[in-house]
């Protein structure tokens, strides 16, 4: 904890003449020699339920108005979501965490578009505790897709990458789905 720190402690750096102490709110900038870049794949699946008695994605918000096809998330639907990421598309494969944030129905032609802004937060193992960071647009007609990592917590601090989904079972009725994330992530470490 102490080293995690130490960077901070230097961040108020005052210097004091006779009539005044003057404090910047920024350190000086340095090579940053103590972090080593990493490079992680991660596989699972996320389980996004719109139907039942415990969805796990839910509206929060629409447009007053329908504009473009009818489909389970029409444009200008806001969603918020906790879902499961599991190692398997299997009822009964292990739960290694959850997704929570937001999705947007975002496109107004019949090519489905969502705007992600979720936290992919890990559960067990080595990552239990870190998290990733997807910020992207979403084309779910396409498969497979690419979605953006712009940052992480943890173990995945400072992360950026970017992760391939394809859609592994979709209902069109009521929305459920099941996707594949197949991941890479540049992090880094403290060594
Ligand atoms: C949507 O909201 C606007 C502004 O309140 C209102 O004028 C309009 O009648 C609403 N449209 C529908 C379909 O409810
Ligand atoms: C994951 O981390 C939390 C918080 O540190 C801890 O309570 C939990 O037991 C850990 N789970 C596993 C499976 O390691
Ligand atoms: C898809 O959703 C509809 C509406 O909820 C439901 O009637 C149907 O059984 C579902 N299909 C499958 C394959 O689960």
């Amino acid at each position: 904890m102490v080293s995690r720190l130490t960077p901070f402690l230097g961040l108020v750096l005052c210097s004091a003449t006779i009539n005044q102490v003057h404090c910047d709110y920024y350190s000086k900038s340095v090579p940053s020699s103590h972090r080593k870049e990493k490079v992680t794949h991660l596989h699972f699946y996320l389980f996004d339920i719109l139907s039942g008695k415990k969805p796990t994605a839910v509206e929060v918000a629409h447009a007053n108005v329908t504009v473009g096809p009818k489909s389970a998330t029409p444009f200008g639907s806001l969603y918020a979501i906790d879902d499961i990421l599991k190692d398997g598309p299997e009822t009964d494969s292990k739960v290694i965490g959850n997704a929570r944030g937001l999705y947007l129905s975002s496109s107004m032609d019949n090519k489905m578009t969502l705007v992600l802004y979720v936290d992919f937060g890990f559960t067990i193992g080595k990552f239990n505790g870190s998290s990733i960071i997807v910020f992207s647009r979403n084309p779910v007609t396409e498969s497979p897709r690419e979605l953006a990592v712009v940052g992480g917590r943890g173990k995945f601090k400072m992360a950026r990458g970017f992760a391939e989904v394809k859609t592994h079972y979709l209902n069109v009725t009521n929305g459920d789905a099941i996707l594949d994330y197949k991941v890479t992530v540049f992090h880094y470490e403290e060594v």
